[in-house]
């Protein structure tokens, strides 16, 4: 039974827990059908709080009786949770209760992946186990008692005991329930250690059902590197005699930060170069970094309440930004972050689900881990750093970390201790948090006896509940370029804080070229129509390698949408400008690379949409393919060179350097088979001893209607590789011709690999359609349909995941009448649907602009 409309949780409703947990203890007797959890837990009253009415959090769970101070009591149970008559005064409280992980399918709580026991408690999962104040503000001390038959059981903290069919696990430090964790089953470890600044010598292990034990070295490297650099950069060092992971098939996102027991998707963990690709493996450097840093950023210091998520996402997604950057590049790292903001930040901002990086209510707290809070968050962290300078985040992060240490913070904490250490008042920087939508900046500028004025004027567009926007502060890394080409401004650092606000710049000798916005400053659109003239130059003579990369992206992107709208052929002036880039030995090959790559067709809808025109996604389609046929055939006499040029000899190596020549090699081939046809494709198909080479291959062929044999083949080598199969599967629609996506992906869902309950084949085959822009959106609405049945039937099992694969239809405001009605005729029948959970209800309401 669900309450027929759930309440909103507004962040100005806080108060403090009315009671506080000294100590912890749970004994897990594990069954599939019946595990008994009891728990033993030393509350004491809180004196910040006003009321003293004792609730604990349950959720489907059976309680088999309950005691406090050792004489059974009747707590008064809801849907929700329990109360109880307690002492003012500090007490124990002791409980057991029944709950049945085999037929958990939400994934989230204690549940089960292939004959494994694993738990998700982010973000309030750990009700599902126990009775239990399950908010971040209430820390405590754990010790747990696993028993079980199973060979390896696993907690939070250092082991202390173990025997026969039972193993404790102690863990000193205090922490919210939501980052409990037990494992329990049939596993092998691949083990190292490593040895901490201070010298302490910390048991390093990466479990994995037995037949993964070759895919976890990538992993292991990549840990011990994120531990040494969080040691150098952050003068942080690991906390406990152990540090576990594990890879868990069945999970809904990507990793979990548990203390010292991080869980993995195992497809964010495992790589082999016969399994994994090199977007792949480094998105695992990521995820490991990510999660290992959470140990001081969220676990060390944890959020207040849910409101302030950002102040460990954001946070966190920022370091493990800088140190990928650190291990792989800046200027490429850069890049490729900025495209996923883009595609999946700008895109949710501009659209029904905008919110604050900060949001100020929730009805269901998993559907606001997103990419506003997350990348956006990070963003934040980076303008912060921009505004204080590098010495002065220093000294903030180190005051953070000694200020708050032990402590469930709030983003009022964080920004007072950039005050406390720099200085520096941050109120207005504050509105970033607040304010929802991307704001749109422009410029314009004049030049008069040697003085260059720059004008730039802000402007955020109404959003969700937020009509009308106060300016934000925008830092504005500016450079200036005299017209030979030379730098005549290094890189500057301007803080724009009105809503109009000039600059000058006096003793030039001719007028300047600006280079606005260098490495991407801040999360803004700039909205300047320059002639493709002068982005040709920024092109060439930009010393910001961002602005140069932005340069070319924006003579693409004006081109397409020039194709688009007003049927114009290719820019010729792109063509060549790429021409010269693709030529310059001295330019990173991944650099090149990614100057290959096109903007995304859902980019070019929202581009279009912004300027006031209805995006076709057809035509979009369309015009993207025109321009990489032109491409293609004005590139393909130097595109052969290259493609020999950029093999990589030797067994693969998953480097940045290789990497990124494996990178513009693809994007070599993907042209070539355009002009040549599949022959060189399908050669690298059959000679490939990696995966990276022989997956790009296949896309290529898809890509001009070939690979048809390819594609079997690939899948009979790779049957019994289920990460492999994944990609098979989203390889396929996201490939797919627009008027074939939606009767292919329905195809392949009557595979009999297509196991729907496993989140991460369901993201391949339903994600990948919806990923699809021209398919997804074909005017049939074949594809709407296809991907409302399958979040319809997937909402019924796992909530979580269907409800964040229901931002597919999130765009749909921007399309035309017809493509609306469709949608939204979608959108209610989901609404409709009996039995819709809290997640998905909240989602859909929010989108059709109810909410
Ligand atoms: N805290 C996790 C991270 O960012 C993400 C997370 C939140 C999560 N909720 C989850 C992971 C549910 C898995 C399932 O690293
Ligand atoms: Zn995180």
């Amino acid at each position: 039974m669900k309450d027929a409309a759930p309440q909103p949780i507004y962040l100005s409703d806080y108060t403090p827990p009315a009671f506080l947990v000294d100590q912890v203890h749970l004994t897990f007797r594990l069954a599939p059908t019946s595990t008994r959890v009891l728990s033993r837990i030393a509350f004491r009253p809180n004196p910040e709080a006003a009321d003293r009415t004792f609730f604990l959090h349950g959720e489907n769970l059976r309680l088999v009786w309950a005691k406090i101070d050792g004489k059974e009591v009747s707590p008064e149970i809801t849907e929700t949770g329990l109360t109880c008559p307690a002492p003012d005064a500090p007490f124990i409280w002791e409980a057991e209760v029944e709950i049945a992980p085999e037929a958990n399918t939400a994934l989230e709580g204690l549940y089960m992946s292939k004959g494994m026991y694993c738990t998700q408690c982010e973000a309030e999962g750990f009700r599902k186990i126990t009775y239990y104040p399950d908010r971040p503000d209430v820390m405590a001390p754990f010790t747990v008692r696993i028993e079980s038959d199973l060979p390896v059981l696993l907690s939070n903290g250092n082991p202390v005991a173990r025997g026969a069919g039972w193993a404790e696990w102690q863990d000193p430090w205090p922490k919210p329930a939501y980052l409990f964790a037990l494992v329990a089953g049939e596993l092998v470890a691949t083990s190292d250690s490593f040895i901490t600044a201070s010298g302490r010598e910390v048991a390093l292990n990466i479990w994995v059902r037995p037949g993964d034990e070759g895919k976890t070295a990538f992993a292991m490297d990549a840990l011990k590197r994120s531990m040494r650099w969080d040691e150098e950069t952050y003068g942080r060092e690991y906390d406990l005699d152990v540090f576990n992971i594990v890879a868990v098939d069945d999970f809904n996102m990507g990793a979990m930060e548990n203390k010292g027991l991080n869980i993995f998707n195992s497809s964010c963990v495992l790589a082999s170069p016969e399994t994994a690709t090199d977007p792949t493996y480094a998105r695992i450097e990521a995820i490991i970094a990510h999660e290992y840093f959470h140990n001081w950023t969220g676990n060390r210091i944890t959020c207040r309440d849910w409101f302030q998520l950002c102040l460990k996402e954001g946070l966190t997604v920022f370091r493990d930004q800088q140190f990928s950057g650190d291990m792989r590049g800046h200027a490429v790292h850069r890049i490729e972050d900025v495209m996923a903001l883009r595609a999946r930040q700008f895109r949710e901002d501009n659209g029904p689900l905008a919110h604050p990086v900060r949001p100020e209510s929730f009805v269901e707290i998993n559907n606001f881990y997103t990419a506003t809070v997350y990348e956006k968050g990070a963003e934040l962290i980076g303008m912060l750093k921009r505004l204080v300078g590098d010495e002065g985040y220093a000294r903030a992060l180190d005051l953070y970390f000694a200020r708050h240490d032990g402590e469930a913070a709030t983003i009022e904490d964080w920004l007072k201790v950039f005050e406390d250490a720099t200085g520096r008042d941050l109120s207005q920087f504050k509105r970033w948090y607040s304010q929802a939508g991307t704001p749109r900046l422009s410029f314009t500028d004049d030049f008069r006896n040697g003085t260059y004025t720059i004008a730039f004027k802000q402007e955020t567009p109404p959003t969700p509940g937020q009509p009308d926007k106060a300016p934000q502060v925008i830092p504005i890394a500016l450079g200036l370029i005299g017209p030979n080409g030379d730098e005549v401004l290094p890189t500057t650092m301007l803080e724009m804080t009105e809503a109009e606000q000039s600059f000058t710049f006096g003793g030039l000798s001719a007028r300047p070229i600006p280079s606005v916005l260098r490495g991407f400053s801040a999360p803004v659109i700039l909205n300047h129509d320059r002639p493709a003239a002068e982005r040709a130059f920024l092109l060439a003579h930009d010393t910001d390698p961002f602005n140069k990369w932005e340069a070319g992206r924006a003579l693409a992107k004006d081109g397409l949408i020039r194709m688009v709208r007003d049927h114009a052929a290719p820019d010729a002036a792109y063509l060549d400008a790429l021409a010269a880039l693709l030529r310059d030995e001295q330019l990173d090959p991944a650099f090149r690379a990614l100057a290959l790559s096109l903007p995304g067709e859902d980019d070019i809808a929202q581009t279009l949409h912004d300027g006031g025109h209805t995006p076709d996604p057809a035509a979009i389609h369309a015009a993207a393919e025109a321009l990489k046929d032109a491409m293609a055939d004005h590139l393909a006499p130097q595109l052969g060179a290259l493609y020999e040029a950029t093999a990589c000899p030797g067994p693969y190596r998953p480097d940045a350097a290789d990497a990124g020549k494996r990178a513009l090699r693809l994007a070599a081939l993907s042209l070539l088979s355009r002009v040549d046809g599949p022959a060189r494709a399908e050669a690298q198909f059959a000679g490939a001893d990696n995966m990276t080479e022989q997956f790009g291959a296949l896309g290529c062929l898809l890509d001009i209607g070939a690979g048809e044999g390819q594609l079997a083949t690939f899948y009979e080598r790779w049957r019994m590789e289920r990460l492999v199969i994944d990609r098979w599967f989203g390889l396929q629609v996201a490939h797919a011709a627009p008027d074939r996506a939606a009767a292919l992906a329905a195809q392949l869902a009557g595979h009999p690999d297509f196991d729907w309950k496993n989140p991460n084949r369901f993201r391949a085959l339903i994600g990948g359609l919806s990923a699809n822009a021209a398919g997804f959106h074909h005017a049939s609405g074949a594809g709407y349909a296809f991907v409302a049945d399958w979040l319809i039937r997937l909402d019924a099992l796992n909530p979580q995941t269907a409800a964040r694969m229901s931002t597919a239809f999130e765009t749909w405001r921007r399309y035309d009448a017809d493509r609306q009605a469709l949608i939204r005729a979608q959108l209610g029948r989901i609404a409709a649907t009996g039995g819709l959970s809290r997640d998905m209800s909240e989602m859909v309401g929010r989108m059709l602009g109810e909410g």
